[in-house]
């Protein structure tokens, strides 16, 4: 289905036309003025240097080409030179009623949707996630399902930090709390235990306690690295015993991210392409493009362009060790070759940009990707504290995401048994669910690459620009209409009426923007579009609900017609609300 501004924008392109003017100056917008009209069109402002004449007679001469029109019911020239513009209720009346009957709610799908595969969560293995954890999750995971809603072909990649050496660093630990472990017996030849020896607590205790000695002590250090490499070379014992790691940590990450509704399809990592890379280096080395600089293999990847200093990316270290770098290239040509996608997205921090520009210009400048193959890295914000520093809990620590969401259910637990009558257990139930929507709406509905500030207290309150005042909304329609259905009324095949007041207008109006902006979301990669426009609709309605009565109205058709925008305006919300990865209870 045609997006509604380009409908609106040839109706009045033509009457350009007709006027003598080109028609490309028919651009129309939604009015920045809604105290003077729907929608504006400043073509005649842009179009009085090209024909050496007063806006104001453009537009007044384009004004008399729509005095009959169908799609406008009023069309007004005023100084110096706009058009403001009224929608005829008739012509809105019949895009919403064609939204109602496409699939998807008009989205036009392409015909051949792209390959995509989303890196995102990048959770590092035995080490807990926290509050940093949740951008790179929540938008991936958003960003995943929106594209996925507009038409592609999406896989999700945890790409988990389970190589280096912080795994050297748990198997140290370990080795000095559990030294009787037949993992660390070098003369056992028989089976590993399929159970494993520790738990995820002990682990999450075992990686900061290494972690803070290893910086103290350069031989534990030089033992943790001896591990890692130990690791990496297939000593039995220790594979083994990552294996245990790693069965513990997915489980638990599984957990964490599946309380946000994360859900990936792969679980790999930096491990599974280790026996890619002497493949990989030999193929930079035998093509020319690596060479030796003290010691360390590399790539150059400056560019005459550069305006600030771009190191040559690092392939090997001088010791002969891989990096970050390297399994992110090996990572590459292996999804190449098992995927070929049409675009790769990677989401960290914002600070990784320099090392993100290294690694594409190498990828590129190596040919590990296909020219048409694209790369794109979303750098995100920090999460900010009342104080604007970065996010920690009372005492100064590390915040955990578990205790991030903990402490969200709970204070919407309380916030919903305030002035409701619910049991203990169903309002914890509805407040699990609606903390969700807190946590995701209060990330997602800034902009990516923008700090914001985590409020508790804000971002669970059920009014202002929240994922609770979202919920509110569709437990307010879904319960109209349970009462509708109560009192007999069936929501199947209503007909929609024209609207009758301006907010009813102003409702139709802003559910016929859905198809745009949800296009505009997908190519932008930009959640924080879909949280806009909801937050808008769900205003929209709000308006609309205070001013019209809808069970109480009399004349049977108006009322069907009403119950029948309610309808599509619920589904429109989910339909959004699930694509940033959250579900409305029935009731809150
Ligand atoms: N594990 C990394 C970290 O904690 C993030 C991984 C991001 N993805 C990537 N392909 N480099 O910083």
């Amino acid at each position: 289905m045609k997006k509604f501004l380009d409908l609106l924008s040839e109706e009045m392109g033509k009457a350009f036309e007709a006027a003598g003017y080109d028609g490309a100056l028919g651009r129309v917008t939604v009015s920045n003025r809604p105290d003077l009209c729907e929608y504006q069109c400043n073509g005649a402002m842009a179009g009085a240097k090209q024909y050496h004449k007063a806006p104001v007679m453009i537009a007044g001469e384009v004004a008399q080409k729509l005095a009959d029109s169908s799609v406008f019911s009023q069309v007004d020239a005023v100084a110096p030179g706009f058009l403001n513009l009224k929608l005829s209720e008739e012509y809105l009346l019949k895009a919403v009623e064609r939204m109602t009957k496409e699939p998807k709610f008009g989205l036009e799908q392409p015909e051949k949707g792209k390959k995509i595969i989303i890196d995102y969560g990048g959770a590092n293995v035995a080490k807990p996630l926290h509050v940093g954890h949740l951008r790179s999750a929540v938008i991936g995971e958003s960003i995943k399902r929106i594209n996925r809603y507009a038409g592609h072909e999406v896989i999700g990649d945890v790409h988990l930090g389970d190589w280096g050496l912080q795994m050297g660093l748990v198997i140290m630990g370990l080795k000095e709390r559990m030294p009787d472990l037949v993992y660390f017996d070098e003369g056992y030849e028989g089976e590993y235990p399929e159970e494993a020896s520790f738990t995820i607590s002990e682990l999450e205790e075992v990686y900061p306690a290494a972690s803070a000695k290893s910086k103290e002590d350069p031989a534990y250090k030089a033992q943790a690295m001896e591990a890692t490499f130990k690791l990496q070379n297939g000593v039995r014992g220790y594979r083994a015993l990552w294996k245990q790691i790693m069965k513990v940590s997915v489980a638990d990450l599984k957990k964490n991210y599946g309380s946000l509704n994360v859900e990936f399809d792969l679980w790999k990592g930096e491990s599974d392409v280790h026996e890619l890379i002497p493949e990989m280096v030999a193929y930079m080395k035998d093509g020319g493009y690596a060479h030796i600089s003290e010691g360390a293999l590399v790539v150059d990847v400056k560019e005459e362009t550069d305006t600030k200093e771009v190191p040559p990316c690092m392939i090997l270290k001088s010791d002969g060790a891989s990096l970050y770098n390297t399994t992110d290239l090996a990572t590459i040509m292996e999804r190449m070759r098992l995927y070929h996608p049409d675009m790769m997205v990677y989401l960290t921090d914002k600070r990784q940009d320099l090392y993100f520009d290294q690694v594409f210009r190498c990828a590129r400048k190596t040919k590990l990707v296909d020219p048409e193959t694209e790369l794109k890295w979303i750098g995100f914000g920090t999460v900010n504290g009342k104080d604007g520093k970065p996010f920690k809990t009372r005492d100064g620590g590390v915040m955990r995401l578990e205790t991030l969401i903990r402490e969200t259910k709970d204070e919407m637990y309380r916030k919903i048994r305030e002035g409701r009558e619910m049991s203990e257990e169903e309002a914890r139930q509805v407040a699990d669910l609606v903390a969700v929507s807190a946590l995701l709406y209060g990330d997602l509905s800034n902009q990516a690459s923008k700090d914001y500030i985590f409020d508790v207290d804000r971002f669970t309150s059920f009014e202002g620009d929240t994922g609770p005042y979202i919920l509110y909304t569709i437990v307010r329609i879904k319960s109209i209409l349970a009462k509708y259905r109560e009192q007999g009324g069936s929501t199947e095949g209503l007909v929609l009426q024209p609207a009758e007041n301006q907010s009813e207008k102003s409702l139709m109006m802003q559910l016929v923007q859905f198809n745009a902006m949800m296009q505009s979301a997908a190519e932008e990669t930009a959640p924080h579009k879909v949280c806009a426009y909801i937050y808008d609709l769900a205003n929209a309605f709000n308006h609309f609900y205070h001013e019209t009565k809808i069970l109480s109205e009399e004349d049977v058709r108006k009322k069907e017609g009403l119950i029948a925008l309610l309808v599509l305006t619920r589904d429109v919300l989910e339909a959004c609300i699930d694509v940033l990865g959250f579900a409305a209870p029935e009731k809150m």
